[in-house]
């Protein structure tokens, strides 16, 4: 408890905290992502991933909750984080100069907001399917069932990404996350110790590499389902 305490007092704690909670989420983001990639594998496979999920509550739920708590510390120590710096610099640069700072830690801020916002909408649009109007297909996402009588999450996804509009945002909203995260990541190594003369370029180099990964795999769904993919498997 004295240990959380002083995380929670210090600045170097809070980035700490800042650090270990995104790292946690990045690890979640790429999971989801391995998860979601099985729409190419064909209906079975994504129906019957997404019912196992859906059917046992004793990972759902402590997965949930965990992720809740993941980002609500997240977005409370970025917030506190901004606050304590901003008071220490209570006089605004006259010219407003960066040299070293890059484009994505400038708007880390404005990338969390813009990433907060699509989960919002994602989780509207994916896992409550309401309101109905959201998805643009005219259709109801919780009434699509498999011949098993799963939910159909596959025709949901391959409904929900035909809509071109809904496609675009997914797609600009997961390059934004992946600016947040290279810059997330780089942030890691650099509260670990490690980002130091020697190891810069290669951390660098793992950052962006992990970000594009992440962008190609997750773009990669509404991309090939504006192509076509999936057309004919739900008719
Ligand atoms: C194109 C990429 C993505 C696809 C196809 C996708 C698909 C899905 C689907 C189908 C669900 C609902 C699962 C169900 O209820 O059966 C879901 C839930 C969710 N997604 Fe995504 N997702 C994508 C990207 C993302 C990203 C980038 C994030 C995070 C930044 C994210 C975070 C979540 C979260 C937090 C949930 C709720 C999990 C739960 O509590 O049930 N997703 N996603």
């Amino acid at each position: 408890m004295e240990l959380a305490n002083r995380l929670w007092r210090s600045s170097l704690g809070k980035k700490y905290l800042m650090a270990l909670s995104g790292c946690a989420l990045f690890l979640f983001v790429v999971g989801h992502m391995i998860g979601n990639l099985q729409v190419f594998l064909g209906p079975e496979a994504l129906n019957r991933y997404a019912h196992f999920l859906q059917s046992t509550p004793e990972i759902l739920w402590p997965a949930r909750l965990g992720l809740l708590a993941l980002v609500t510390l997240h977005v409370v120590t970025a917030i506190r984080l901004w606050a304590e710096n901003r008071a220490a610099r209570p006089v605004a640069y006259s010219t407003y100069t960066p040299i070293e700072a890059s484009y994505a830690s400038r708007t880390m801020v404005v990338s969390g907001v813009i990433v907060a916002a699509f989960i919002v909408f994602h989780l509207l649009h994916f896992t409550l399917q309401k309101p109905v109007g959201l998805n643009l297909s005219g259709q109801d996402f919780a009434q699509l069932h498999d011949a098993h009588q799963r939910h159909d999450v596959f025709r949901m996804v391959v409904v929900g990404f035909q809509q071109a509009p809904v496609s675009i945002f997914y797609i600009a909203a997961v390059g934004l996350l992946c600016l947040h995260l290279r810059h997330g990541l780089q942030a890691w190594f650099q509260s670990l110790g490690l980002r130091n003369e020697a190891w810069r370029r290669p951390i660098d180099t793992l950052a962006w590499v992990a970000a594009a990964v992440v962008f190609l795999g997750n773009s990669s769904i509404p991309v090939g389902i504006l192509l076509g993919f999936g057309k004919d498997m739900v008719k």
